[in-house]
């Protein structure tokens, strides 16, 4: 069976209630009608209900009366979450005027639903820009205790199986966080690691990219790698994990052997960790165009609730995939 079948079948098995902000996008009524009809998530879509079900009527959907549609903009549960969100942010100085006039705003009404415990999880994105998705996720969800900082892996379906498990390789921060520090990089592997075993469901083997394998070269940047692998040896010493490696090094046997013999991970990694968004980002997005690798995600980690974000040249299918995906990491979570 496909991974993305059986992270299907398991979302079927108790149904989470999956929030999407963007009633207004063509493509997330599509998917929303697909999840009700495979029973993958119970579905709230953010609009106004009239709207949504004519344009759900003209696409001619036929599942959508199944799903809850609430108005950001009427909702009888302003007043309850303008107080939560003055109460989260009141350190930051939001008063409540201000917090009314956020929750009109389905990216910031669907965070403080989840924050309620109102729904389980959230996707969106398809129209929107990251950063939109998630800052208001940052402000009010926030990171899992223990955890500072969010970031985004992409499952990578390889054409050529002799990489990863079977073809399956993790790519991490492809999404999110533009300069880790030492610190924050180990937590990305930790995080990422977490990723492969809940949603990949294979054993993390984790290489530390940079530009220099082992010493061949000097830099502060190759600093930052080999400090932060010391970091997440330290943070999970069980963890399968080395750097700093270059690409070639982590991905292809005899490579590994000679640039670093006697690594555990050197030549057999299946889970690559970036040293910056600009490369983690430039990597996955090549991967993906030059060897035709399908990438599912960004699967957000570190939230302390699923909350993912939709690239705004996603398919009707990438949101159904990444809807399911979400309501996984939401069982687990629970
Ligand atoms: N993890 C956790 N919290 C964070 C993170 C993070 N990675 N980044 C910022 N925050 C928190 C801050 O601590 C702050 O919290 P506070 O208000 O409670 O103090 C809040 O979020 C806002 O912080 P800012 O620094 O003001 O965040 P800003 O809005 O400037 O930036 C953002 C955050 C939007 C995510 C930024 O890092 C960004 O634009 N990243 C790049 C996203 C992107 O464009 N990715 C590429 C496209 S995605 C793709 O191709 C698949």
């Amino acid at each position: 069976m496909k991974l993305i079948d059986s992270i299907k079948e398991n979302a079927r098995l108790d149904l989470q209630r999956i929030v999407l902000p963007e009633g207004h996008e063509e493509r997330t009524l599509k998917a929303a009608d697909i999840v009700i009809q495979e029973g993958l998530a119970e579905i709230t879509i953010l609009g106004n209900k009239e709207e949504v079900l004519q344009h759900a009527r003209n696409l001619s959907l036929k599942n959508l009366e199944k799903a809850s549609i609430i108005d950001p903009k009427t909702s009888p549960k302003r007043e309850e979450y303008a107080n939560l969100m003055v109460e989260l942010r009141k350190s930051k100085g939001l008063v409540k005027d201000e917090a009314l006039e956020l929750l009109n705003n389905p990216l910031y009404y669907s965070t403080v639903m989840i924050k309620n415990g109102d729904a389980d999880g959230e996707v969106a994105g398809a129209d929107n820009a990251t950063g939109d998705v998630l800052r208001p996720a940052f402000q009010f969800v926030k990171t899992l205790p223990g955890i500072t900082v969010v970031s985004g892996a992409f499952l990578m379906f390889m054409k050529d199986k002799e990489f990863g498990d079977d073809g399956l390789m993790i790519f991490a921060d492809c999404a999110v966080h533009p300069n880790p520090t030492d610190k924050e990089l180990a937590e990305i592997a930790i995080a990422t690691a977490k990723t492969t075993r809940a949603i990949a469901r294979i054993e993390p083997r984790v290489a530390m990219l940079s530009f220099s394998t082992k010493g061949s070269a000097q830099h502060e940047m190759v600093d930052k790698v080999v400090k932060a692998t010391e970091i997440a040896k330290a943070m999970d010493p069980t963890l399968k994990i080395d750097g700093e490696l270059q690409a070639d090094a982590a991905i292809v046997e005899s490579v590994g052997l000679k640039k670093a013999p006697g690594s555990p991970i050197a030549g057999k990694a299946n889970v690559l960790i970036f040293p910056s968004l600009e490369s983690g980002n430039i990597a996955y997005k090549l991967v993906q165009r030059l060897a035709h690798a399908e990438a599912i995600g960004p699967v957000l980690q570190g939230m302390a609730a699923p909350i993912n974000d939709l690239s705004r040249g996603c398919s009707v299918n990438d949101i159904v995939e990444l809807i399911a995906i979400t309501a996984n990491q939401a069982m687990r979570k629970k």
